[in-house]
């Protein structure tokens, strides 16, 4: 136990929405939040312009359509009490929280240790050279673990006992914490094709060894890196898309890489899904587009820089938008890699529409189609899923395997659509709870395209796909707070969603307070909870209800899912959700407006228990907890960023994890087990 150590508060930056460093700011997100948020639907500027893309009269229509057409909504099951586990006898979390602090340091409850399984620089391909900070070399860092790593997910290796494939991105790069003495105006073209090299994924094997603990192992067979040169193949309904078609390939159906991969998710046929987020921020000279509908397309999904932070440009003219306008259009997709064939060609999913994606969760209907909840990580965007026409093959064999990847190339892509069930009165931006208790309502998904056919009026069906978010602006979807990571339960089929802030909201010309959205000036985020339709995932309608409103618990504005308040542990922008094996939802946060360090927080989700937020680790000042893995033996989280604080590089770093001394902070993933007695 740490209790916080207010003498090492860090420096925090008046006007962000969280406690992020403006560094990380401005190399993860391209500064998202400092910039206008993109979804100026509502306003007069936007209808000018999208006056030349859609026939508004047939969109009304269409909306009126779907009004009559859906079934009555479901309730959301919460879990009653009278299904009561004692203590925490059926929730299997009985650790003692960790404090809330500022150290630069991993902290894990008593009774528990954590030791680095992999940190950036380490090797992934068996001939990677050691890593050498002040001589880094593209070539060495395209066989070695990249830089930021976000999403961590195990793939099990068939018949082979507790063996796994984990799945890391690296979601970025902070050139000042890469390089020595770094010079924005001036990145050398070894510098630019490191970062491309430091982008990207790795796929290593992992072994849980005779002492129970995790090692990994420089595999011939498997361990692999994609990187921003790695061939992607484009599949689905916008494949070949003239949006997709470059001077490098005509044909629009093949891409170099994947960048800024953020969060993702397992698939039941052994694949990660990966989604690419924030895009735009690689891309230069969008100014110089003259066809308003293409600066249109461009101001929606934030192209709005002249150069680049990173200058790629000069290195690579496809980073040009003045020179290659629809390379932009080939990033912003899923991408699925099968870490189980290590020379298949990873995919990029145009079905799952474009946009900021942050990941997306895949769960089996009962009716044996699958479904893939999806959430745009920007202010005022939107949640979507995505389901499938054909159904799962059961078994891991080829041939189920190959129909399985086939699966999210075909089906029908929804946004939602949310409604409070409280008088609009009721909801006046604090957080105070309307008279019936809860912000909660029913909601609908609305079609946006299936195939080659399109339900938005004035779209073509690969218009949706490959600029979605306008397609869901006119559809009529609900602006969110961020919609970060997305996870079905597999235990009730209900779906989780982080909403990490919206600072923004109720601010002059922007949405006030809803009943989904009840805070204005949100800085601390809410966690969603959403039942589909006779518990159906395939269904229209839903309901939904907020199970975590964030923040100080003794503040009046927060709610932990009708727990006692004063028996929780604080949390402030949630990110990233996981469930373990009882059930139990695993929350990790990105930007804790508290002034503390960011953690990791289980919470029962039914019984008694439900709601009790309990903070079960802590990661280094600066850093971030993502891509939480949560086994039954141990708990993976990604450590991503540590010490990137306002003030620090390479030349200054103010954090030391996980080397210690004087070394430069690594980006690492932390295995956590407890201690054996
Ligand atoms: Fe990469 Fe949405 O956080
Ligand atoms: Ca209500
Ligand atoms: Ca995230």
């Amino acid at each position: 136990m740490f209790p916080a150590d207010k003498s090492k508060l860090l420096p925090l930056f008046t006007g962000r929405s969280s406690g992020r460093a403006a560094v990380t700011c401005q190399y993860r997100c391209g500064n998202a939040c400092s910039h206008e948020a993109p979804n100026t639907s509502d306003n007069r500027y936007f209808g000018d312009v999208v006056r030349e893309l859609v026939d508004r009269r047939s969109v009304l229509k269409a909306g009126a359509v779907l009004a009559v057409a859906g079934t009555a909504a479901a309730t959301v099951g919460a879990g009653s009490a009278a299904a009561a586990d004692r203590g925490h006898g059926g929730t299997g979390l009985d650790f003692e929280p960790v404090a809330p602090n500022t150290l630069d340091a991993v902290v894990v409850p008593d009774g528990y240790e954590h030791d680095v399984l992999i940190r950036w620089g380490d090797p992934v391909i068996p001939d990677a050279p050691e890593f050498d900070f002040a001589n880094q070399t593209a070539a060495a860092q395209a066989k070695q673990f990249g830089f930021n790593n976000d999403y961590c997910g195990l793939v099990p290796v068939p018949g082979r006992r507790d063996t796994w494939l984990m799945v890391s991105n690296h979601e970025y790069t902070s050139e000042p914490f890469l390089f020595y003495g770094w010079d924005s105006d001036n990145p050398t073209r070894e510098q630019v094709e490191i970062a491309w090299a430091a982008h990207g994924q790795s796929i290593v094997l992992v072994e849980l060894n005779r002492r129970g603990r995790l090692e990994v192992k420089l595999d011939r067979r498997y361990n692999r890196r994609l990187t921003l040169t790695t061939p992607f193949t484009v599949q689905g309904p916008a494949a070949g898309s003239t949006y997709l078609r470059t001077s490098v390939d005509p044909a629009g159906r093949t891409v170099f890489g994947t960048m800024n991969n953020c969060s993702g998710g397992l698939t039941p046929w052994g694949t990660v899904l990966s989604g690419e987020e924030n895009v735009n921020q690689y891309f230069a000279n969008a100014d110089a587009v003259t066809d308003p509908v293409a600066r249109a397309r461009l101001a929606r999904y934030g192209f709005s820089e002249s150069a680049s932070d990173r200058k790629w440009e000069r290195y690579d003219k496809r980073f040009d938008l003045a020179q290659e306008p629809n390379e932009a259009n080939r990033f912003g997709w899923i991408v699925e890699i099968d870490p189980l064939e290590p020379s298949s060609t990873p995919v990029k999913h145009t079905a799952l529409g474009r946009f900021k994606h942050e990941g997306a969760n895949v769960i089996v209907a009962r009716d044996g189609r699958v479904v893939a909840y999806m959430g745009d990580d920007e202010r005022f965007e939107y949640l979507y899923k995505f389901v499938s026409d054909g159904k799962i093959k059961r078994g891991d064999g080829k041939y189920a395997r190959d129909h399985n990847k086939k699966l999210l190339d075909s089906g029908t892509l929804y946004v939602a659509k949310f409604t409070g069930d409280s008088p609009a009165a009721e909801i006046d931006g604090s957080g105070k709870l309307p008279s019936d208790g809860e912000f909660d309502g029913s909601g609908e998904w609305i079609p946006l395209a299936r195939n080659d056919k399109s339900f938005v009026s004035g779209f073509t069906a690969e218009e949706v796909y490959v600029f979605t978010r306008f397609a869901a602006d006119v559809a009529g979807a609900t602006k969110m707070d961020r919609p970060e990571d997305v996870e079905p339960s597999l235990k009730s089929g209900r779906m989780y969603a982080a909403l990490t802030n919206n600072t923004d909201r109720g601010k002059p010309g922007k949405e006030g307070a809803t009943e989904i959205n009840p805070r204005v000036a949100n800085r601390h985020g809410h966690v969603l909870e959403l039942a589909e339709s006779r518990g159906d995932n395939t269904a229209t309608r839903f309901a939904w209800r907020l199970f975590l409103v964030c923040g100080d618990p003794a503040s009046d504005d927060t709610y932990f899912g009708g727990y006692d308040k004063t028996q929780v542990s604080p949390i402030s922008c949630p990110d990233n959700v996981a469930f373990d094996s009882r059930g139990n939802l695993w929350i990790s946060t990105d930007g804790n407006a508290l002034d503390t360090n960011d953690g990791l927080f289980a919470v029962p989700v039914e019984g008694r228990e439900r709601g009790h937020v309990k903070q079960f680790l802590t990661v280094p000042n600066g850093a971030e907890t993502c891509g939480p893995v949560i086994e039954d033996d141990f708990v993976l989280v990604s450590v991503q960023h540590p010490g990137e604080l306002d003030g620090a590089s390479a030349d200054n770093p103010l954090s030391h994890w996980p080397d210690g001394g004087t070394s430069q902070p690594r980006a690492s993933v932390v295995a956590v087990y407890k201690k054996r007695r």
